[in-house]
């Protein structure tokens, strides 16, 4: 799992208006009153594992242009499409090698134009991902850097003398591993980068890297992109005198190359560039606490719209005390929470809460958890069919450069990204050559053409789920009341919006628990309760004697 360590620095530097013509910097508009994204569930689609149609055993836009359908079905209302630009794959995409284009190996660029236009018709927005901090070492901008010390990109990209023959600048470590130094001998200096070595940082410090960026997000604005997901948001800036990182208890503190206050500058001239465009920014957010995270809606509501809360997703045991807290300090920032349990960079949620015996039912457990809190959700690929990790298990199958780093110890992220399980056929039904990622022979049963048979599936579950958060006006609108705050094993909340309550009870233990609410506090006393969503299958009655079967979800409407 890709989790990065955070450090703050006061340090403010008026940075260049670069990106952003006269005319645009006037109108930052309520983009509020236009905010589809705020009920809105955003899908994470990793183009090479979701469907294949040209049978190369990778995916492509096409691939995902056919399964509209069921997007649409499943009840999603944006995709967010990870980096589908022409990269060499160094990083399956985090490399970029063309901003404005379309790899080959995903389609054209007339395909994702088509994509767009066909999402629309089936009310999907589409949302790319933006690699703003690094390109590839392949982008032309790197390979005229690289070329010479005065060459026209030269300073696109952190240069630096070492601090001695054989000595990089200073002591910063790279999230992929070793320095984040390399030597490159073609002009005898180092160049920085904070992921891998063919990942080189640009040099947002250079007025002209902002110009090239942002004009890159106008040519997929103009496409009709309802937004970016923002890669790695916190590394766009360094010192620049390069002080070199402390250590607290053994670990480095990325203080000088992390989170510097110009990053928030860039976002805040990115946002009226996107206000523009009625776009949303969703942001990769790493943060320790939530005064970091706020920080990223900016002090006017003016940087990103929904900036990731990973301190909720990275709970990783089934704890009430330590969701509803991290619940709590979100929902008392007075931010719009942003909430998510699993992405391609980290293990799938499916193994990450399963106890081995109850698994689908923590399944249905998490998803009635983050999808009837209030926020955006966002939801990756395979959850909604209890997709699991098919983790390498020698290191020669491993694709992932992360996992061939710390081979045995870490096995990198090639095991949450294997391709969707579409059915029972051959290779899932994701294609007709070879998967570039090996299937785990669970799709015989976890595949969505089989769930969709079963009733009691994860996958319908989450349809039912999606249907009642999209056609309920408590789910969509209500505030949140916890009404059960010092139970150590139920979540229960109220979600009130006019003269409707929906109340949800979460029982996050492997025992039976009786439902402890006060409802007669919040007025609800002698409520009549109807069933929207259950996973029990008995009714449960008078909701003073509630009695919720292990990990059960119930989701009840009542009425005064
Ligand atoms: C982000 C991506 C991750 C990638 C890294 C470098 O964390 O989510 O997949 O490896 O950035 O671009």
């Amino acid at each position: 799992m890709l989790g990065r360590g955070w450090a703050v620095m006061g340090m403010v530097v008026a940075g260049a208006f670069a990106g952003i013509s006269g005319q645009e910097q006037g109108r930052v508009t309520a983009a509020d009153a236009q905010s589809w994204w705020r009920h809105a569930v955003i899908y994470e689609v990793y183009p090479r594992s979701f469907a294949d149609s040209n049978n190369d055993g990778v995916g492509d836009l096409n691939g995902i242009a056919s399964k509209l359908d069921y997007l649409e079905a499943l009840g999603v209302n944006a995709i967010w499409i990870t980096p589908c630009y022409p990269s060499p794959q160094k990083d399956f995409g985090y490399d970029v090698s063309d901003y404005t284009n379309i790899d080959p190996m995903y389609g054209t660029l007339a395909d994702f134009e088509q994509l767009v236009v066909k999402a629309r018709q089936h009310h999907i927005r589409v949302l790319m991902d933006f690699v703003l901090n690094h390109t590839s070492d392949q982008n032309p901008w790197f390979l005229d850097s690289r070329s010479s010390r005065s060459a026209a990109h030269r300073d696109w990209y952190i240069w630096r003398d070492g601090k001695g023959p054989g000595q990089p600048p200073n002591n910063w470590q790279s999230d992929f591993g070793g320095s984040t130094w390399t030597w490159d001998p073609k002009t005898s200096q180092y160049y920085y980068h904070y992921f891998e070595a063919a990942q080189p940082d640009l040099n947002w410090r250079n007025p002209a890297v902002e110009r090239a960026m942002f004009d890159a997000a106008r040519f997929w604005y103009d496409r009709g992109v309802a937004g970016f997901r923002l890669d790695a948001v916190d590394t766009l800036f360094e010192d620049p005198d390069l002080h070199d990182n402390p250590f607290v208890n053994g670990e480095m503190v990325n203080k000088y190359n992390d989170n510097l206050a110009q990053n928030h500058e860039v976002l805040r001239r990115l946002r009226t560039l996107s206000d523009r465009y009625n776009a949303v920014l969703l942001g990769e957010t790493w943060t320790d606490n939530i005064s970091q995270l706020k920080q990223y809606y900016g002090d006017h509501d003016d940087e990103i719209q929904l900036p990731m809360n990973f301190m909720f997703a990275t709970i990783n045991e089934l704890s009430a005390p330590k969701f509803r807290h991290q619940i709590d300090s979100i929902e008392s920032s007075g931010e719009w929470p942003v909430f998510v349990i699993t992405n391609h960079d980290m293990e799938r949620s499916y193994n990450r809460y399963g106890d081995g015996v109850h698994n689908d039912q923590i399944a249905k457990l998490m998803a009635a958890l983050y999808l009837t809190l209030r926020g955006t959700a966002v939801m990756y690929y395979g959850e909604e069919i209890g997709m699991r990790n098919n983790d390498p298990t020698r290191l020669e199958d491993v694709l992932d450069p992360l996992g061939r780093m710390d081979w045995p110890k870490n096995k990198g992220r090639d095991g949450e990204r294997t391709p969707m399980q579409w059915s029972d056929a051959p290779n899932a039904g994701f294609t007709e050559g070879k998967p570039w990622l090996p299937i785990p022979a669970t799709f015989k049963t976890y595949n969505v053409a089989s769930e969709l048979q079963q009733p009691d599936s994860i996958l319908n579950f989450y349809k039912s789920l999606l249907r009642l958060r999209r056609d309920n006006p408590a789910l969509a609108e209500g505030d949140y009341v916890d009404v059960a705050p010092d139970d150590a094993h139920v979540l229960c909340f109220l979600r009130r919006y006019q003269h409707r309550s929906v109340l949800v009870a979460l029982n996050l233990s492997s025992q039976p628990q009786h439902l402890d609410a006060d409802l007669a506090r919040y007025g609800l006393g002698t409520a009549r309760v109807t069933t929207l969503l259950s996973t029990m299958h008995n009714d449960p009655g008078d909701l003073r004697q509630a009695r919720l079967d292990p990990f059960a979800a119930l989701i009840v409407q009542v009425d005064q």
